[in-house]
């Protein structure tokens, strides 16, 4: 492999050294700063002259990281980076997948041009794919989608008694039918209506045969905690024990946990693509051997 040299947004910095030990890279500091009137400064002390770049970026809450961001991308190449390329964990701006009412933006099309402008490749973990059914929809740069149902599947068989994996909306199918498969389990999934960003309903799936059974609800999102907080309430409802609450992505929006706790709900695990501390599945072993393939391409 070329030499690579991996260099994280403040705060990824364990990401990207774990990647760089795993592929052999090197990882360089990115100086980052705010000046006084909030714009921002970036700084890299080493040479990166003819280098592969992989720049590592978790972007939940992803609105205060985008410049840095962009700006990171643009200074490797100019200081002589012949590839770059980025690992996000998380992406973000999928779910607005369309306009969902006259004159909203689109904004996962313009998040996707912004990143295809500025970077040669990415490599990311589940992104939230509905109304898209691949990321070359609208990313026009190479992309490794990696899957994180082998390591959700390990925690489950590792961590509960006889699950049945239940996803709480048709969306989820994918991932608990991934989860499911990769560990032998039975899996349902629940039929959801949104009526707002803090209002959904939820239906119970047919749980015939399964009620001695320890759920797991499997989602690759949790936000306003409403999806998985209505999934409990109807599963307990149907006399299931409390679901232990499984999920990829931590985003933890405002008052989610206390939606979650009235719910009954105690802990939610997710991976550390988002830096919360109930993200206790690591990623980087699932995502080294998807960035080395893209660096040896
Ligand atoms: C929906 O399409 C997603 O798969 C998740 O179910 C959803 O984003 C979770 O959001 P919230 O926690 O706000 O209900």
């Amino acid at each position: 492999m070329k030499s690579t040299v991996f260099i994280a947004l403040p705060g990824d910095e364990p990401l990207a050294e774990a990647l760089a030990e795993s592929l052999g890279g090197i990882v360089a500091m990115l100086e980052y700063r705010r000046f006084p009137d909030g714009e921002s400064y970036l700084r890299i002390h080493d040479s990166l002259d003819d280098a592969s770049v992989v720049i590592v970026a978790r972007l939940a809450r992803p609105d205060p990281k985008i410049p840095a961001l962009l700006f990171a991308a643009e200074l490797v190449r100019d200081l002589g980076a012949s590839r770059v390329g980025l690992v996000v964990p998380y992406l973000p701006y999928m779910r607005q997948d369309t306009r969902f009412h006259p004159g909203e933006a689109l904004t996962s099309a313009s998040f996707a041009r912004w990143i295809s402008n500025v970077f040669d490749w990415l490599v990311t973990v589940d992104p939230h794919l509905h109304r898209y059914h691949g990321l070359d929809e609208i990313y026009s740069i190479p992309s490794t989608v990696v899957a994180a149902a082998p390591a959700l599947a390990d925690w489950i068989s590792t961590n509960v008694r006889r699950p049945v994996v239940i996803g709480p909306d048709a969306e989820s199918a994918q991932w608990v039918e991934a989860v499911a498969g990769q560990a032998g389990l039975a899996w349902r999934v629940m039929r959801k209506q949104r009526f707002g960003d803090h209002d959904v309903r939820i239906a119970a799936p047919d749980l015939d045969g399964l009620k001695e059974h320890t759920p797991v609800l499997v989602d690759d999102i949790v936000s306003s905690g409403g999806t998985l907080a209505g999934a409990v309430k109807v599963l307990v409802e149907t006399g299931l024990a409390t679901p232990h609450c499984v999920v990829v992505h931590g985003l933890f929006g405002e008052a989610s946990r206390k939606t979650l706790a009235a719910a009954g709900v105690q802990q939610v695990v997710c991976t550390d693509s988002v830096a919360v501390l109930e993200g206790v599945i690591e990623l980087a072993g699932l995502l080294a051997p998807a960035v080395e393939e893209i660096l040896d391409d």
